[in-house]
């Protein structure tokens, strides 16, 4: 074992010699940066520089690439040259190639001196290369059976730190090295530096967004079938449902039987939760229909004033009883707007029907307007509990109830999805909705605003209606 690097060597080097070293790098590094992938630019690094650069007549005929493999606690044999001598070497080895990995303790070892030094080696003994974990013996029956008279062991630098190092093997002496092969070592060893670096980064990369796609894909997968099972669950779930529903109210109305006290509050309360489970089941299927696109949407010139008098009037009607409410509906002259009127109207229903549920009895219900000239905004102003600055913001969200959790009183039994699905209805539409409040206790005001139906956009209605992915389906009815 001896190091030649420090004498500088007779120079027989002239102006062509140095401008062919420089071609020669230029080659390789169109053959290295051709393709990213970490086995291709190692199968590269260790056959490009023997075979297509033509080393392979100046003597050169191994070339191995080692890198640090902090796991396995040593410098691990990654690539080799396809040459006969390497094949030779590799068929008398005690140990296979790819398991060779020479333990960081082996100072000793020149590939680890190298790697520590940061600086080229020269040997004529392979035992300096191999052992361990190789015996000093089966290191000389390798080089025997190649046949390889030195071997040179430079480093390979990333970002200023040795992770490997190249061993350049021949058939001649070290004596017969020129000085313009060694720069040329030198340039080509810096060179998969950077070109093992970026490959591994690159095929990491790769692997991670392949990991990602991966699982994207899956997720998808599990969205879809997720979809699907709300889908059919809730048609299976309604017919029961309504079935037990209107059982539960032949009971409770039939006029030969007389039935305790205590028998009609159990009925009642079965017709209340079938109510809020159908009211359940029907948000669900809304949802799905908007999320999977299996909605259709015909916007078109929507009086809001008459819109607005048919809901207070379906609304009143139907809740009168339990809750007696005043609403005003404060009329203006109002361009109309453009919408989906059905869509409009279950948008509508949500709005006016929470503001009943959370109203005191005898409370107020506004509904008024404010335009721009652009767009109309509706409002519907309560005076129930309100809503404070923090909930503001998780209103329009799925499952969005205040109180978190399913068993809020039945009087207020909802579900906790209308507010999301309006919110989904009045996106399609092009609007904008929101709340306000001036905290708990004070009311609380919904308001939504959609374009003004312009000459121009209502001759056009045709470009902004939504068809539906799959079979047309109307909504459920809006839970009150
Ligand atoms: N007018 C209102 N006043 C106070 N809180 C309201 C009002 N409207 C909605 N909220 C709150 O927002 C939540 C979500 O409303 P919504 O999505 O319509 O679901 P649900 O009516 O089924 O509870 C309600 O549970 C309630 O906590
Ligand atoms: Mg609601």
């Amino acid at each position: 074992m001896f190091n030649f690097f420090k004498k500088s060597q007779s120079q027989q080097s002239g102006v062509p010699k140095k401008r062919e070293s420089l071609e020669s790098l230029w080659r390789l590094t169109k053959i290295l940066m051709e393709n990213l992938e970490f086995e291709d630019v190692v199968y590269k690094t260790v056959n490009s520089l023997l075979n297509e650069l033509g080393y392979l007549k100046s003597g050169y005929r191994i070339v191995v690439l080692s890198l640090v493999d902090e796991e396995a606690g040593g410098l691990r044999r990654i690539a080799l040259s396809e040459t006969e001598e390497a094949r030779r070497a590799t068929s008398v080895s005690t140990i296979p190639f790819e398991r060779i990995v020479i333990p960081f303790s082996a100072t000793q070892n020149l590939g680890i001196k190298v790697l520590m030094s940061g600086k080229p080696e020269v040997t004529t003994h392979w035992p300096d290369l191999l052992s361990p974990p190789l015996t000093a013996e089966a290191a000389l029956t390798n080089q025997r059976s190649a046949g390889i008279t030195t071997s040179m062991v430079y480093p390979v630098f990333a970002r200023g730190k040795a992770i490997g190092t190249l061993i350049f093997s021949m058939v001649k002496k070290y004596q017969d090295v020129t000085e313009e092969e060694k720069d040329l070592l030198w340039g080509f060893t810096e060179l998969i530096g950077l070109a093992v670096e970026n490959s591994m980064l690159f095929t990491k990369l790769k692997n991670t967004s392949q990991q990602l796609t991966q699982a994207n894909n899956k997720l998808q997968q599990l969205d879809q079938l997720k979809d699907d099972f709300v889908s059919v669950a809730s048609h299976e779930l309604r017919t029961p449902m309504t079935a037990i529903k209107s059982y539960a109210w032949m009971a409770l109305n039939r006029a030969d039987v007389d039935l305790s006290e205590k028998l009609k509050k159990y009925l009642v309360r079965v017709l209340m939760s079938t109510d809020r489970l159908i009211n359940l089941v029907n948000d669900m299927l809304n949802i799905s229909r908007i999320e999977s696109g299996r909605i259709e949407l015909l916007p078109e010139a929507v009086d809001l004033i008459s819109l607005s008098k048919d809901i207070i009037d379906e609304v009143y009607y139907s809740k009168s009883i339990e809750k007696p409410i005043k609403f005003h509906l404060l009329e203006q002259s109002l361009p109309k707007v453009f919408a989906d009127p059905n869509k409009l109207r279950q948008v509508f229903l949500n709005i006016v029907g929470n503001a009943l549920k959370f109203s005191p009895p005898g409370g107020s219900i506004i509904i008024g307007f404010f335009t721009d000239g652009q767009s109309v905004e509706t409002y519907i102003k309560d005076e129930g509990p309100g809503i404070s600055k923090d909930d503001i913001s998780r209103l329009f969200k799925k499952f969005g109830r205040l109180d978190n959790s399913y068993t809020a009183t039945a009087s207020s039994g909802g579900t906790g999805l209308g507010l999301f699905i309006s919110k989904s209805l009045i996106d399609l539409m092009h609007g904008k909705i929101w709340a306000e409040s001036e905290g708990v206790g004070k009311g609380a005001t919904f308001k939504f605003s959609l374009p003004i139906a312009t000459n121009e956009l209502v001759e056009h209605a045709d470009q902004y209606q939504i068809k539906p992915a799959g079979d047309i389906r109307e909504l459920e009815p809006a839970a009150l």
